[in-house]
């Protein structure tokens, strides 16, 4: 299978104002972020909120510049993109947001939301634009004829179903999405899973799949990336991550979703709150939280590396892997297994 899109060690910082004479501070959103996405396959990104996954999403859909690592997109270098493969990047990856209502235009009927990607970027007539959208309407599920009704006059579901039809109009390779069912019921989130499954598997698209909310990642992902204050914890094949975490956040956020992670699972409580990505811990970045971090821990950032079928930035990965996660001795001197 082909790599659509292939990010190493992707870098955001943004730089906040603190008043008229001081210099500005530096909030690394993201810091060196690394996967590839195949054709076909999703990658969901779950990690606590501010933990950088829009910053991220942001980045892969070209909206904004890293300021450090490379992306490759389709074959060809999204940071730097020679003005050539400017115009078809752009196709080629897609966004889908949380809030369907407030990405659609209230104005606009649905057929001109579907087919002004087609003006814009194609040489197709009217009567072609048309039969498309409402091919594309189809495609999602609702009634081609829905094409001259406005946003409002559909439900939350229905209209998150226009925004991802919008997003395919120009057959993109890649399709980012943000949270995109989390504004929905839980059953309606169902049907809107199973709808981006089907066109996966139609058009072999690849998905950058974000989701705060594990339930919804063991439906759709086929890899795995938990962030924390910008880093990534722990990356891998998805079924391996949920039966055998190897990184204490990992486990925490499982125990924190019922029925999602192993039968046994050992219930983690995180000490404090998250901290600030402005004063973010030294060493590990989650040793502020965990229960079984060491003096190691907050000396020494664990640089992720390859631990069986994964990735992980923990000391103490096949430790966890090998013997479990052992109850905390309390929250603060919790032992170490082995
Ligand atoms: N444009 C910006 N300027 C300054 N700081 C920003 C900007 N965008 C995001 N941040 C900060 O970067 C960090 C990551 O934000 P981001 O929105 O990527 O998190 P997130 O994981 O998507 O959170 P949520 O789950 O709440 O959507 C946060 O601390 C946020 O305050
Ligand atoms: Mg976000």
């Amino acid at each position: 299978m082909s790599v659509v899109v292939e990010a190493k060690d992707l870098r955001q910082v943004y730089k906040i104002r603190r008043g008229l004479f001081k210099e500005p501070a530096k909030l690394q959103a993201v810091g060196g972020i690394s996967f590839a996405i195949e054709a076909g396959k999703t990658l969901a990104v779950v990690g606590e909120s501010g933990c950088g996954k829009s910053t991220l999403a942001r980045m892969v859909s070209l909206i904004e510049k890293p300021v450090g690592g490379t992306l490759m997109l389709d074959g060809a270098d999204a940071v730097n993109t020679p003005q050539a493969d400017k115009v078809r990047l752009r196709q080629a990856v897609q966004l889908v947001f949380q809030n369907p209502y407030g990405s659609l235009n209230p104005r606009k009927k649905i057929s001109a939301v579907l087919e002004d990607p087609l003006s814009i970027n194609t040489n197709l007539g009217k009567g072609e634009r048309a039969e498309r959208s409402r091919a594309m309407l189809a495609q999602v599920g609702l009634r081609p004829e829905y094409a001259n009704r406005y946003p409002h006059m559909f439900s939350g579901g229905q209209r998150q179903r226009i925004a991802i039809a919008r997003a395919l109009m120009l057959n993109p390779k890649l399709l980012v999405a943000d949270e995109p069912v989390s504004a929905l019921d839980v059953s309606i989130q169902a049907q809107v899973l199973n709808l981006l499954a089907d066109l996966q598997q139609e058009f072999k698209l690849a998905y950058l799949f974000i989701s705060h909310d594990l339930a919804v990642v063991r439906h759709i992902a086929h890899e795995v990336l938990v962030m924390y204050l910008g880093h990534v914890m722990e990356q891998g094949p998805k079924q391996d991550i949920f039966d055998r975490p190897a990184h204490p956040y990992t486990q925490a956020l499982l125990a924190s979703t019922p029925g999602v992670g192993p039968r046994s699972v050992q219930k983690i409580v995180l000490k404090g709150e998250l901290p600030s990505p402005l004063n973010p811990p030294s060493g590990c970045v989650f040793s502020s939280r965990c229960p079984y971090a060491v003096e190691q821990c907050r000396a020494e950032r664990p640089a992720p590396r390859q631990v069986e079928t994964r990735i992980v930035a923990c000391h103490f990965a096949e430790q966890f892997l090998a013997s479990g996660f052992p109850q905390p001795a309390s929250a603060d001197n919790a032992s170490l297994p082995g």
